[in-house]
Order: C-alpha cells, then sequence, then structure tokens
C-alpha cells in the first residue's frame, strides 16, 4: 500500500465485536459488559466493552469504529460507548448468530457510512486489554503492504493431537494420537488487519457460511485463507488474552489493576525514574546516519518524508530517511523514552522497513501517550546532497504533520571533510522540546 509510504497515515477502520453472549464465562449478562476494574458494576468503563473500545480509538489514523452488540443491547451498549466522550466517531450495530456474520454486520455498517479506509482492524472485545501499540504494529504492517496479518505468540506448552477412540472393551477414551511441532505453531490474537478491500470482499464472498457456527470462520485470516490471500504475522502481546473462561477474567482483573498502578498508563510523565519537575520543558537530542548505496540499487532516495527521484539513495534496512530517523530519536531523548533502537530495534522487528514518517509518527504518538506535549523538533542534515532548500518546505510539512508538532529543516556541508564532506553518506542531528503535560 504507496498511501502510507507517501503521507505517513493510514486510513483506519475498527470493528469490535463484542455481539456474544459469554456462555463459557457464564456471568448471565453478555460478556462485553463484564467489568474488569473493582467496583464490579455491570457495564462500567472498566467492562471489556469499554476497555477494548477505549484501546481501540487511540489507533494512530484511525476515523472511525463500529462495535458488534446483541441484539438486545445495541441500546444500552450505545449509551455506554457515548459515555466514554471518544473523538473518534463509534457506532453499536446488532450482531449476528457467528462472530464471522457479526463482523460481517460490522463491515456493512462501515461500507454504508462510506468511510473511506486503507486499513481495517477486527478486534475482539473479549481481549479487552490489548494495548493500542500492538494495534499500531498490525496497521503498520498493512500500511506497509501486507493484504492480511494477525498478531501471533509463540506456544509455550507441548502440543499433541487427541481424538476419542473406542478401547478394547469398546468404551471411548481419548487417546493421543500426534503431536505437532510447537516451534511452527502459534497463538492467535486480535486486532487482525487488512486492507480494507480484501476484507471486504472475503466475507462477502462467504458469507454463506457464516449463519451456521460449524461453518463460519472463527477468525478473519481464516476467511482471507480461503480466498487465496497471504496472511503475515507480527508478534502478539500477553496483555491481548482473550477473556473465556472465569480464570481468564481473573487473570484480566489483576493484569487491569496492574496497569491501573502502573506509572506508564496514568498519563503522568516518567522519565525512567527520574523525577520531572512538572513545571519545565525538557530538550532532547538525536542523531543517525547512513551509507550512500554503492552501485547499482533498487532504493529510492527519502529524506524527511519526500521522495527524491533519480537521486544516489542511502542504504539500510529501513528506508534510510535521516530526517525522520534522527527527529524520532530526539523525542524519545526529550521525554526520557530511550532512543530510536530501542523503541524499533529488534524487540520490535515490525518496524524495521517502515517509512521514516510512520517511525515519526509512532515516536511522537509513545511520547504523548508518556505525558509529555511537543513543542518542536529542529533538524540538521550534515552532508553534500541532495540539495535540501528546494524541497525544505514540502520536508517541514510532511515532518511536521507526522510529529504533530513544527519540524525544521536545515543543512550544512562539512567543507569536504570526513565522511559527509567525502560523499560516502549522509547524516543528521536533532533537538525536540517536550514539556510535561499539565495535570
Ligand atoms: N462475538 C460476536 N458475535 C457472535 C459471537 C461472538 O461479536 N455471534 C464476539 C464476542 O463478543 C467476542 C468475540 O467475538 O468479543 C470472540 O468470541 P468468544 O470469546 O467466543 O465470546 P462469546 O461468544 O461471547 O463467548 P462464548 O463462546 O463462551 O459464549
Ligand atoms: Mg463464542
Amino acid at each position: 500500500m504507496k498511501v502510507l509510504e507517501e503521507t505517513g497515515h493510514a486510513r483506519v477502520v475498527a470493528v469490535v465485536t463484542a455481539a456474544g453472549s459469554g456462555q463459557r464465562l457464564g456471568y448471565g449478562v453478555p460478556k462485553a459488559l463484564v467489568p474488569l476494574g473493582e467496583s464490579g458494576r455491570i457495564g462500567d468503563d472498566s467492562s471489556l466493552l469499554c476497555t477494548a473500545v477505549r484501546n481501540t480509538a487511540a489507533v494512530h489514523g484511525v476515523q472511525a469504529i463500529v462495535v458488534t452488540a446483541p441484539a438486545a443491547d445495541v441500546k444500552l451498549f450505545t449509551e455506554l460507548v457515548a459515555l466514554l466522550g471518544l473523538q473518534v466517531p463509534c457506532a453499536v450495530v446488532a450482531g449476528g448468530v457467528s462472530r464471522q456474520s457479526s463482523v460481517y454486520a460490522g463491515l456493512q455498517h462501515l461500507k454504508d457510512a462510506q468511510h473511506d479506509a486503507d486499513v481495517v482492524l477486527v478486534h475482539d472485545a473479549a481481549r479487552a486489554l490489548t494495548p493500542t501499540s500492538l494495534m499500531d504494529r498490525v496497521v503498520a504492517a498493512v500500511a506497509h503492504g501486507s493484504a492480511a496479518v494477525i498478531p501471533a505468540l509463540e506456544v509455550a506448552d507441548t502440543i499433541k493431537l487427541v481424538e476419542d477412540v473406542a478401547d478394547a472393551a469398546n468404551t471411548s477414551v481419548q487417546r493421543v494420537t500426534g503431536a505437532a511441532d510447537r516451534s511452527v505453531m502459534r497463538i492467535v490474537q486480535t486486532p487482525q488487519g487488512f486492507a480494507w478491500d480484501v476484507l471486504w470482499q472475503a466475507h462477502t464472498r462467504f458469507a454463506d457460511r457464516s449463519n451456521d457456527e460449524a461453518t463460519a470462520a472463527t477468525d478473519d485470516s481464516t476467511l482471507a485463507q480461503w480466498a487465496g490471500v497471504e496472511v503475515d504475522a507480527v508478534p502478539g502481546d500477553a496483555l491481548a488474552l482473550k477473556v473465556t473462561t472465569a480464570t481468564d477474567l481473573a487473570l484480566a482483573r489483576t493484569l487491569f489493576q496492574q496497569e491501573k498502578d502502573a506509572p506508564s498508563s496514568d498519563h503522568t510523565p516518567h522519565s525512567q525514574g527520574v523525577d520531572v519537575n512538572s513545571s519545565m520543558p525538557l530538550v532532547g537530542i538525536g542523531s543517525d546516519v547512513h551509507a550512500f548505496v554503492v552501485g547499482q540499487s533498487e532504493r529510492e532516495m527519502w529524506l524527511g518524508g519526500v521522495h527524491f527521484p533519480g537521486e544516489q539513495p542511502l542504504d539500510g534496512h529501513s528506508d534510510a530517511d535521516v530526517i525522520a530517523h534522527a527527529a524520532a530519536d530526539a523525542l524519545f531523548s526529550a521525554a526520557g523514552l530511550g532512543d530510536l533502537g530501542s523503541n524499533f530495534g529488534t524487540s520490535e522487528p515490525q518496524w524495521a522497513g517502515a517509512a521514516g514518517s510512520v517511525l515519526l509518527a509512532e515516536a511522537a504518538r509513545r511520547v504523548r501517550e508518556a505525558g509529555f506535549d511537543i513543542g518542536n523538533v529542529a533538524v540538521q542534515v550534515i552532508g553534500n546532497k541532495p540539495k535540501v532548500g528546494p524541497q525544505r518546505a514540502l520536508m517541514q510539512e510532511r515532518m511536521s504533520a507526522a510529529a504533530g508538532a513544527v519540524v525544521r529543516i536545515s543543512a550544512t556541508t562539512t567543507d569536504a571533510l570526513g565522511f559527509a564532506g567525502r560523499g560516502e553518506g549522509l547524516a543528521a542531528i536533532a533537538t525536540a522540546l517536550v514539556a510535561p503535560r499539565a495535570q
């Protein structure tokens, strides 16, 4: 998908499925209304429904959410969602008899409302604790070109195949009939992300299977696979556990409380153990260097979110946009959130190929999530080419849009000294100013 690479933003819509009855949980109310918090009040703002919707509404680029509710509870769910006071429009529609039919109802609503989306997320309210960072990761993978993306966790337990067989006395026993190689198996979570057309076509094509639990797909990637679409996996998150049984609920409640107590979730600025004086702004510094490609290459030169056709490209796993990378690095530095590598490095490999503007947007989101407002970012490019001047305004516009704050760009050469002077590579150095948000 080119859209995100060019603009740094994907238009995202989300279906949050909450139409199930929660029979296995046995709470006596629709599962989505079960509270995670201490109040114990059905449908309060700690409910699976409200928690999942709130986390989904924080996804970068999300433009609309539709919740599927049990048909009898559409009005109640609508009122509960309205109480959240979200910026993002959030509709509630009646679900169907199977999860598949519920998702289809949600998609139909989005289609009728003519949301012009690039990416659609489908998320289970039953996985209410799923952090927004996982959702953003799924969106980033779709925006970067995957047609279908699932979050997946490695399997810790030994896996066996077990079947009902008759023993010598003709009594039915459960017998181990085989083993599975757990190293290639994954536990699949939500949200699952899709290019809009891919999911819409898959659901439309297999809608006839959706009214029977036995034939309906239990997740959306299965539909995509039935339609011949390749599905990619990104690392899941233990917090995206599914509340199915009473044991799951007990665990989810403990985790919910921990999240509430954790400094990272209460939107007070936290700078890795240092007591931040709440009245003082904080500066940060960042830098990035990439070597020019030697010889022929398919790569293209991207700088400050702008494409420079015909210019000698920079090498790297990412788009090697040194301006965007230095800006993101400086933001992390100012907020005390580490650096570019510790945020988007090997622990989060899904960002490896992301466009610079996407990384900058995500860095800015994390800085704001940690409780800071962003003042401005200044970036200086050090090198001989490409010429920055003619594209400065466009680069500033794109970088500012990604950061949600003013980004200024300047350039200098090094009097032919050093690697930059010899034309071996390009460097950028950046400063950022952030301020702890007033409480
Ligand atoms: N779901 C839905 N429509 C259905 C069935 C399920 O929207 N007809 C949603 C659920 O609300 C849940 C998700 O799909 O968020 C996963 O389903 P599951 O965990 O099985 O929830 P329930 O169906 O509610 O639980 P149970 O199967 O125990 O009744
Ligand atoms: Mg179910």
